[in-house]
C-alpha cells in the first residue's frame, strides 16, 4: 500500500499532512510511506526526520502520486496536481467540498475516492479524528495572541509603583471549540472575559471557564441547536436583538474574538459597522470567521484594517500560523482515521464502506459524487 504525502501548494499553507511521528506509525501499519522533499519544512519537520522514521523522500512527486494507493493532504490539491492520481486511489484531507464544485466533479470523474474530513460525525468514536476540533482549538488560542499583537495595552491587571493597570475586557462571540479555547487563553492572560452564543448549552461551558455568559433568550433559543450540536441560522428578529446586545456589550469591551459559524451557511453577521463605530478607539476585533464571510461587517480576508481607531484582524488560515502543532494534531487525526481501515494481520485494506464514519465522509467514489451535501 503506497501512501504519498505531497507538499501543500496553496499560498499561506504551512501545514503538512504527516509528521515524522505519524510516518513511523503509518509504516508500522503496513504503508510504504513517501513524503515529498521539503513537505514539512514550513512546519519545522525536516526531511532527515522523515527518512529516519522510515519514509522515502520523493524527488518526483508526480510519479509517486500516479501509483499511490493513498494520498494525504491538508487542503484539496489544485486541478493540475490531481490529474495524475490513479482510479481507486484514496485522497484524504480537508477538501472544502462547498467551495469548488467543478474540482470535486473532476476528482469524481478520475475514479478517485475522496474523503472529506470536515464531514466527520461528532460522535465519541470519531473524536480522535476530528480535524475541525483539532484545528479550531489552536485557532482560538492564536486569535487571542493575534489580538494582543494589535492591542496597545496589557491584558492582566498590573499593580506597579507607578499605578495600577486595569485588566482588559475580552468578549468571545461563538462559544464552540475555538471560542472556548479563546476564553481559556484570554483568562490565562488575565483578561476579564465574557462570551455569547445562540446555543443555551454553551452557558455552562463558558461559566466553567470563569467567563460571564450573555445571550439573547427568547422562544427561538430552545431550537437554536441542531441534533448534531451545531447552531442554526436565527430569524431576522432574533438577529436584530442580538446585534443590539452585542453593540451594547462591545461598547464597554477592549477585544472581541469572533468565532461564530453555521455549517453550510455564511457566518452570522454579529458586529455591524455601527457597532464598530461605537467601540472605544484602541479596541481590537479578531474575526476567525472572515473566510466564511465574517462575523464583523468590516473585516477583510488577509488584512488588518483600522476603522475609527478600532483594528479589525482578518488573518486567513489561522491554524497554519501554528503550523508545527496544527500539523502534529492533524497528522494524528489522519492516522486515527486510517488505522481502522487496515487489517492488522494481512497489512492490507479492510474497509467497511457502510461504517458510520466512512459513510459520512466519503465524497466521491466509483466515478461519482456520492455525498448528499456535495451533490
Ligand atoms: P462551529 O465552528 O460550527 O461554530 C462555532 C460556534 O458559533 C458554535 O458554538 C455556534 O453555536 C456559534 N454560533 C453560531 N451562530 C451564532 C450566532 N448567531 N451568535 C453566536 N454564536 C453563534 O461549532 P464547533 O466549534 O465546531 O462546535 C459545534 C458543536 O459541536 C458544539 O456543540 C460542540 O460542543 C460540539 N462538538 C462535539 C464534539 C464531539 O466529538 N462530541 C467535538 C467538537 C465539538
Amino acid at each position: 500500500m503506497k501512501l504519498v504525502v505531497p507538499k501543500e501548494r496553496r499560498p499561506d499553507e504551512r501545514r503538512v499532512a504527516a509528521t515524522p511521528e505519524t510516518a513511523k506509525k503509518l509504516t508500522a501499519l503496513g504503508f510504504d510511506v513517501h513524503v515529498e522533499e521539503g513537505a514539512g519544512v514550513a512546519a519545522s519537520y525536516l526531511d532527515s526526520d522523515y527518512a529516519e522514521a522510515g519514509a522515502t523522500l520523493s524527488k518526483d512527486i508526480g510519479a509517486d502520486l500516479s501509483d499511490a494507493d493513498v494520498v494525504l493532504v491538508v487542503q484539496r490539491p489544485d486541478d493540475q496536481n490531481l490529474g495524475g492520481l490513479k482510479s481507486g486511489a484514496l485522497l484524504i484531507g480537508m477538501l472544502a467540498p462547498g467551495e469548488d464544485k467543478s474540482s470535486i466533479e473532476k476528482i469524481a470523474k478520475s475514479g478517485v475516492t475522496a474523503i472529506s474530513l470536515e464531514f466527520l460525525p461528532r460522535i465519541t468514536r470519531a473524536q480522535s479524528m476530528d480535524v475541525l476540533s483539532s484545528q479550531s482549538n489552536l485557532s482560538g488560542y492564536q486569535a487571542v495572541l493575534d489580538a494582543t499583537q494589535e492591542f496597545t495595552r496589557a491584558l492582566p491587571m498590573m499593580m506597579t509603583a507607578a499605578g495600577t493597570i486595569a485588566p482588559a475586557k475580552v468578549m468571545v462571540l461563538g462559544a464552540g471549540v475555538a471560542g472556548l479555547q479563546a476564553i481559556a487563553t484570554a483568562r490565562r492572560l488575565g483578561a476579564v472575559v465574557s462570551a455569547t452564543d445562540v446555543r443555551p448549552a454553551a452557558k455552562e461551558q463558558v461559566e466553567s471557564l470563569g467567563a460571564k455568559f450573555v445571550m439573547v433568550e427568547d422562544e427561538e433559543t430552545a431550537s437554536a441547536e441542531t441534533a448534531g450540536g451545531y447552531a442554526k441560522e436565527m430569524s431576522a428578529e432574533y438577529q436584530a436583538k442580538q446585534e443590539t446586545l452585542v453593540r451594547e456589550t462591545l461598547k464597554k469591551q477592549d477585544i472581541a474574538i469572533c468565532t461564530a459559524l453555521i455549517p453550510g451557511r455564511p457566518a452570522p453577521r454579529l458586529i455591524s459597522a455601527e457597532t464598530v463605530a461605537a467601540m472605544r478607539p484602541g479596541s481590537v476585533i479578531v474575526d476567525l470567521a472572515v473566510e466564511a464571510g465574517g462575523n464583523c461587517e468590516l473585516s477583510k480576508p488577509g488584512e488588518v484594517v483600522e476603522v475609527h481607531g478600532v483594528k479589525i484582524v482578518g488573518h486567513r488560515n489561522v491554524p497554519s500560523r501554528l503550523a508545527t502543532d496544527a500539523s502534529a494534531l492533524y497528522a494524528r487525526n489522519l492516522l486515527n482515521y486510517l488505522t481502522p481501515l487496515v487489517d492488522e494481520e494481512s497489512k492490507d485494506f479492510k474497509i467497511d464502506w457502510d461504517d458510520e464514519i466512512l459513510a459520512a465522509t466519503v465524497l466521491t467514489r466509483d466515478g461519482a459524487v456520492v455525498h448528499d451535501a456535495a451533490k
